[in-house]
């Protein structure tokens, strides 16, 4: 199949290189000639495991190319597939300006029927507003269609190779039957259903993760003051697959580009029909609270932060990833700052990425895991990347002045601790 890709962000290019993996011919499509070169040099411009191999692999064979020219590469394609940002507006709404101006470019080159696709996460309705845009431009017979994506970052190829399911919204058997085809490589496991209930899977599925990881931090909350240990109870509550053991890891919150804008975007959606989205409300601002969890442990063990060197381990919003949107780490080091502390970070890849966005005379960028517990009077754990997971906790706390670790992700055992001198604050279990 003939596939053109317009945006090539993470979805885009996740999608159009694992796309060009299954034989099909690619072309991804950006606006910004810097990234298309830096991809047409075999470069890839997010770290994302296993990525870069398959980008080069399919390249060399002719079947995935990068591009600037939107008419030329949707005049070649079968299938169209929008890709762009949505990003927040003020009011939490998706900003829909990128996908209007892509659905515009789109009309003006169309030579022939094509389905073309919505990926970028929509408000419902947004393909039909697609629909009306091609068909002011172009008299021709096409089709839009709703394929919403549930990768995650640090896991995309994996995910796109090998998902869960896939939804299709679509409009007419011949735009279904045609997606259908694309994807059976990948699963059988396809929902076909009309495009307004595609849109709103992916809204639901991200706020229903959301809700998932609320409900265990505050359960988790709930155990520090009755002394019981959260880990144990989302095991036990796990096992039961009506409920499923997936996201319910306690710790402080959900961060990223995607569930804190999605889960405001549908409260947003239900707000404009009049309908008050109490429970994602009260989802969203647990998760915000939660990151602040941190701050309190530091309280308690230190007292107060002013003056202090404070450690921290992890700024990306999850592993894997050296993607900062939303992430925790930038809302905790800025409350530590303005209460007087003094801060050294490190990430093992979300370092640039996190400067770029918050840089402060009080911070010290360290280069190694040690360095940052090196006469630190706390250490924070933000980020569970495996190199803080398997580190040598008698290093850690012979290098610390104090030997006070909070676990923001709980990912030390109690008999591991047990082993040490260090006071121990993880969340939502007893020490
Ligand atoms: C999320 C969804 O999981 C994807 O299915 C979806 O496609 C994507 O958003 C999107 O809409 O594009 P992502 O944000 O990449 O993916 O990462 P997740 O693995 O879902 O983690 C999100 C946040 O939740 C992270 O900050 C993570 O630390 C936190 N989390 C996750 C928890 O605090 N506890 C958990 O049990 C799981």
């Amino acid at each position: 199949m003939n596939i053109s890709v317009i945006g090539t962000g993470y979805v885009g290019l996740v999608s159009g290189v694992c796309y060009s993996e299954l034989g099909n011919n690619v072309s991804c499509v950006d606006k910004d000639p810097f990234k298309i070169e830096i991809l047409r040099n075999g470069r890839v411009p997010i770290y994302e495991p296993g990525l870069q191999p398959l980008l080069n692999s399919n390249a060399a064979q002719g079947r995935l190319k990068f591009t600037i020219d939107t008419v030329e590469a949707v005049a070649e394609a079968d299938l169209i597939i929008i890709a762009v940002g949505t990003p927040p507006l003020p009011n939490g709404e998706a900003d829909m300006q990128y996908i209007e101006a892509a659905a515009k470019e789109i009309a003006q080159a169309m030579n022939g029927y094509k389905v073309v696709c919505v990926k970028s996460t929509v408000p419902v309705g947004t393909n039909e507003r697609v629909r009306a845009i091609i068909a002011t431009h172009y008299s021709g017979q096409f089709d839009v269609a709703s394929l919403p994506e549930f990768l995650r970052e640090g896991t995309a190829v994996k995910d796109t190779l090998h998902p869960d399911r896939i939804v299709i919204g679509a409009e007419s058997e011949r735009a279904a039957q045609l997606l259908k085809e694309l994807h059976i490589p990948f699963t059988n496991e396809i929902v076909v259903t009309d495009i307004r209930s595609a849109e709103m899977i992916k809204y639901a599925s991200n706020a229903f993760l959301a809700t998932k990881i609320s409900f265990i931090n505050e359960i988790a909350n709930i155990c520090e003051k009755v002394g019981a240990d959260v880990i144990e109870v989302a095991k036990g509550m796990g096992l039961d697959r009506r409920i499923g053991a997936s996201f319910l890891r306690a710790g402080i919150g959900y961060g990223g580009s995607c569930f804190p804008k999605d889960t405001k975007a549908l409260i947003q959606i239900a707000g404009n029909v009049e309908y008050d989205f109490k429970l994602l409300k009260a989802v969203v601002e647990v998760n915000r609270h939660q990151r602040f969890g941190v701050l309190d442990k530091l309280f308690q063990a230190l007292d107060n932060v002013y003056g202090k060197t404070i450690g921290i381990w992890g700024l990306s919003f999850k592993p894997e990833t050296d993607d900062v949107r939303e992430a925790p780490a930038l809302e905790i080091i800025d409350r530590l700052i303005e209460l007087g502390a003094k801060v050294k970070v490190y990430d093992p890849k979300g370092m640039e990425s996190f400067r770029r966005m918050y840089d402060h005379p009080s911070i010290t960028w360290c280069e190694a895991a040690m360095d940052v517990a090196q006469g630190s009077e706390a250490l924070c754990l933000l980020t569970e990347w495996s190199e803080f997971v398997t580190a040598d906790l008698a290093q850690v706390e012979a290098a610390l002045a104090r030997p006070v670790l909070i676990d923001g992700r709980n990912v030390f055992s109690l008999d591991q601790i047990r082993n040490t001198g260090l006071a121990y604050y993880p969340v939502g279990r007893p020490v």
